[in-house]
């Protein structure tokens, strides 16, 4: 059986990418709901009718556990998924703990980019209550990067303005840490890294969910041997064209690319 990954876009595909690492011998099913993309802008129960809507599909095809490859989706549905179906479900937070962690007792404070949505949601905020004692996490939405990954737009002279403007506010220098609190984040690590200090370190939950989802299916005995064979689904329609399927494969040598430095 597969296990089914769920963005609103392209931006699962870098938890995807993370975990294909670790279980490298599965097989995919990567559902992006491109009809309904952004959803951090939009109204919580809106966006709430298009996930459930996906994973019923998702679940109607036998995957035999979900990652939630959305930090806005986890932050809205996730415990409600859970009791919805029987088949493990996963979900990606902003990585808020370990950014603390490094920094706690040094003056260098947090910064966690991500939707809208997620940043408004009880879950984040409960999360950050109860672990920034010292108060050093600030938060800000880029909804833009979203818009930019979605039309395929990663040029640095595009991407580095629009992050200047959207900062210009902010004193970086402040920084240690950046929470890349969005799936679609990833792919703009390079023109991120140029516009804050050069110390300043970027993370992103990825690795722990992907950790995570191989711990669930070790102790199901569910490995695979597969082949690290993946289909698409855009909203429902099997992706098979051959344009749209390329794209996807340059978006992973782009992160191949992105994670070597
Ligand atoms: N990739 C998603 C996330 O991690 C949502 C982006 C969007 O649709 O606004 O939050």
């Amino acid at each position: 059986m597969r296990i089914g990954f769920f963005d609103s876009g392209i931006g699962g595909l870098t938890v995807l990418h993370q975990t294909l690492r670790f279980l490298p011998n599965e097989d995919y099913l990567f559902y992006a709901d491109t009809r309904h993309v952004p959803y951090g802008e939009k109204k919580k129960e809106e966006v709430r009718e298009y996930i459930i809507s996906a994973v019923d599909f998702i679940a109607s095809q036998n995957v035999k556990a979900l990652v939630v490859a959305c930090n806005t989706a986890t932050s809205i549905v996730i415990e409600e998924l859970r009791e919805r179906y029987d088949f493990p479900i996963l979900g990606i937070e902003p990585a808020v703990k370990p950014a603390i962690e490094q920094w706690e007792g040094t003056e260098k404070k947090v910064l966690v980019l991500a939707t809208s949505l997620t940043l408004k949601e009880k879950k984040y905020n409960d999360l950050v209550h109860r672990i920034d004692q010292g108060e050093i996490v600030d938060s800000l939405p880029l909804p833009g990067l979203v818009q930019f990954a979605e039309s395929f737009e990663f040029d640095k002279n595009t991407i580095v303005p629009y992050l200047k403007r959207e900062l210009s506010s902010f004193d970086l220098g402040q920084y240690g840490t950046v929470v890349l609190g969005c799936t679609h984040f990833p792919y703009f690590v390079d023109s991120l890294r140029s516009v804050f200090p050069e110390y300043v370190n970027f993370i992103s939950g990825s690795i722990g969910t992907a950790k995570n989802l191989q711990r669930i299916l070790e102790s199901k005995d569910q490995i695979n041997q597969g082949t690290g064979d993946i289909i698409f689904f855009k909203s429902g329609e099997k992706v098979e064209d051959t344009l749209t399927l390329s794209n996807y494969h340059n978006l992973f040598e782009m992160l191949d690319r992105l994670n070597k430095r």
